[in-house]
């Protein structure tokens, strides 16, 4: 089942967890009344309560539980109640020391922290199993429940064991995924190094050995480790489903994250729910809550997605905590919106009085309502009821940026031409540049549908398979354009090099050939000049300057020799001068570009070429600086224009459509004036065409 919206609550979504186990029930009273002032309309409940649910082997109590439940629903606040599996009971530890934890260098995890569970464990997964079907059978009929969560975070503490168990489960996958031991040794390339197996009783987990692992080894194990701990949530699930049909089910993401294939999750989820934390002591924060949030909007086809966590202000794990400066936090709420989220939930409601997030911040502070925490609470709640009308609403983007787990888990293993080729340095800076010019972008996986894309991004494909490539080639002959960056298309699913030279499979569609890759030394860089050695680049805006066309490429670059390309843009120093760097095939009717270096924030001046060429703009032009515009679309054709300023100045943003500033409640005609941290939610409606 997948979900669009929670039919038990109406509008936009807003509270947070709530760990009512940490206090009196007393204490519970005064937190649904000021839930009710805050306009919380959703709590997380449940999310660690196993030891309180089931204080040990054959002792049960539900009954505090259901008090809560009646509670909430009394004061019309919905639940979302957590399965309570993420932090096995002290005396399911002793009974099954085995369930722990263990690291590759054969280290068991102590109980006392959270998350200490080996994911292939047996008796973790029966007693988790066991639990969550007491909690479906006791309150699938409960009026308070509107959401099941699984779990919590999974990967989040741990994403790998390295146990027997462990062992097992993993030869088990490996005998699925190959078939035969010969098939593994092929695939493992066991040639290398005299490691052939004669069995699958001979293959260990990769734990810590005298040199570099197998990379094929690695890059499965990458690949059990999610799946593994995909099977626990999918064993849960599958209770929920048959017991408590109708309730949608969620787990909480955790934005990028490497460990888990979010595409593959997301298939199991009805609807997708993340936690985000955004460091306030990064000014370019933002930027990539953006960039993840594009991904949680598109991790199921635009559908809303679901804000499950993020801290009111500090949080307590960073090795400096920054509070959210006054306004930060309705700003940072707003954009999640702008990018599709249908709620906005926090860590946590009440702020603890001990434990190890005492000092985290919460909705209610310690403070208590006098403090600004407090204020800030209430007024978004606030804020968010005359929001409401947009849930549902949804943002789709003409520009698409493949992500492919494989490849991220395949492109960081060891051994390679430089350890500096990660996913995330390669991608934010393309995201960065797409996000300045206000582009909406959308996540895709590899096997995605592209014809709704005018221009597709793939800022890295190490990994690259035939029927992925063959998908971008039949996209660009029939018009679309694909702008490839460095280091793409070298090895198959196996991580064997595809043969021929690079870019293997996109070769004869990006019309050139890699001879060498130059990695670029830490702390220097190599110029780039765009439009070749002389002339203007292709595309440069009229008068541009030579310092326009002058970039820099760090941390790596290629040889490459064109077959078939036109050159945008040369090396102009170090050993590959006068070579190019940046080329462009027109194939069938549509074009094919390759970045052969990585040119840091200077993406964003090559980048203008395939957009301008694509036809892809603003969802806003004339956007002044620090300013972010998305666009949801109603069902109805009702559009709401979301303005986010997340500088210090004011700023006056010119419309293309009059319209009424929900979070004002007055019109605006042909431009709006954002405060330092200020917003406008404008809706326009149907009737009104843009010029
Ligand atoms: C994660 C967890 C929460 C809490 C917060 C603190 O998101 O899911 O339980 O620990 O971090 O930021």
């Amino acid at each position: 089942m997948t979900v669009d919206r929670l039919t038990r609550v109406p509008g936009l979504l807003y509270g947070g967890d709530w760990n009512p186990e940490q206090w009196p029930e007393q204490v519970w009273a005064e937190d649904v009344k000021l839930m009710a002032e805050a306009g919380v309309n959703l709590v997380t409940v449940g999310v660690f309560s196993w030891a309180r649910l089931q204080p040990d082997s054959h002792r049960r109590d539900f009954g505090w539980l259901d008090r809560l439940l009646d509670l909430l629903q009394r004061h019309g606040i919905a639940a979302d109640l957590a399965t309570a599996t993420a932090s096995p009971p002290a005396w399911l530890v002793r009974a099954h020391p085995e369930l722990l934890p263990v690291t590759a260098d054969g280290v068991r995890l102590e109980f006392g922290s959270r998350q200490h569970y080996c994911p292939s464990s047996t008796a973790y997964r029966a007693a988790a199993v066991r639990l969550t079907r007491m909690l479906a059978e006791r309150y699938r009929d409960h009026p308070a429940l509107a959401l099941w969560h699984i779990h919590n975070e999974y990967g989040d503490h741990v994403q790998e064991c390295f146990c027997p168990a462990s062992a097992a489960h993993f030869r088990r996958w490996l005998r699925e995924r190959h078939g035969t031991i010969g098939e593994l040794n092929r695939s493992w390339g066991t040639a290398c190094w005299s490691q052939g197996y004669g069995s699958f009783e001979q293959i260990e987990p990769p734990r810590t050995a005298p040199g570099p692992v197998n990379p094929t080894q690695l890059l499965d194990w990458r690949r059990f480790c999610s799946d593994a701990l995909l099977a626990l949530h999918r064993a849960e699930k599958a209770v929920l489903d048959e017991v408590s049909p109708g309730v949608p089910v969620t787990t909480n993401f955790m934005s990028m994250l490497k460990a888990l294939d979010y595409w593959e999750w997301s298939r199991h989820e009805d609807l997708v729910s993340d936690d985000a934390y955004p460091d306030p002591a990064d000014p370019r924060a933002h930027v990539n809550a953006a960039m993840t949030y594009d991904l949680m909007r598109s991790l199921k086809g635009g559908r809303p997605w679901l804000l499950m966590e993020q801290a009111p202000s500090a949080v307590s794990w960073r090795p400096v905590n920054l509070p959210k400066r006054p306004g930060l936090h309705r700003l940072w709420s707003l954009q999640a919106l702008a990018r599709g989220a249908d709620g906005i939930l926090h860590f946590q409601w009440r702020a603890s009085s001990a434990g190890a997030e005492k000092f985290h911040s919460a909705m209610l502070p310690h403070r208590g309502t006098a403090s600004r925490g407090w204020q800030e609470t209430v007024r978004l709640g606030a804020e968010l009821r005359r929001l409401g009308e947009l849930a549902g609403s949804r943002l789709h983007g003409r520009t698409a940026v493949l992500l492919d787990w494989d490849s991220w888990w395949a492109l960081e293993l060891d051994d390679h031409p430089s350890a500096r080729m990660r996913w995330l340095d390669l991608l934010r800076p393309w995201y960065a540049a797409l996000y300045e010019r206000g582009v909406t972008v959308d996540f895709v996986p590899p096997g995605a549908d592209l014809d709704d894309y005018r221009l597709v991004l793939a800022p890295n494909l190490y990994l690259l398979d035939t029927a992925t490539a063959d998908r971008l080639t039949a996209h660009v002959r029939a018009g679309g354009h694909l702008v490839c960056g460095p280091f793409s298309g070298i090895a198959d699913r196996h991580d064997h090099i595809h043969p021929g030279g690079h870019p293997g499979p996109l070769r004869e569609l990006l019309g050139v050939v890699v001879d060498e890759h130059w990695p670029i030394p830490d702390g220097t860089s190599t110029a780039v000049t765009l439009g070749g050695a002389t002339g203007a680049a292709p595309g440069a805006a009229p008068g541009a300057g030579a310092g326009d066309r002058e970039l820099r490429a760090e941390h790596w670059s290629e040889w490459i020799e064109t077959e078939g390309a036109e050159t945008l843009a040369r090396y102009a120093s170090g050993a590959l001068a006068g070579l190019p760097a940046v080329t462009r095939r027109r194939y069938g009717t549509g074009s094919a570009w390759y970045l052969s270096c990585h040119l840091g924030t200077g993406i964003g001046r090559v980048l203008d070429l395939p957009l301008a060429e694509a036809g892809v703009g603003a969802e806003l032009p004339g956007l002044p600086p620090d300013v972010e515009a998305t666009r949801r679309h109603a069902a109805d054709g009702t559009r709401y224009l979301f303005l986010l300023n997340h500088g210090p100045a004011e700023r006056r943003v010119p419309l293309d459509a009059p319209g009424t500033d929900l979070l004002t409640g007055t019109a605006v005609a042909t431009a709006a004036t954002l405060a330092p941290l200020g917003a406008a939610v404008i809706r326009i409606p149907a009737a009104e065409e843009r010029p």
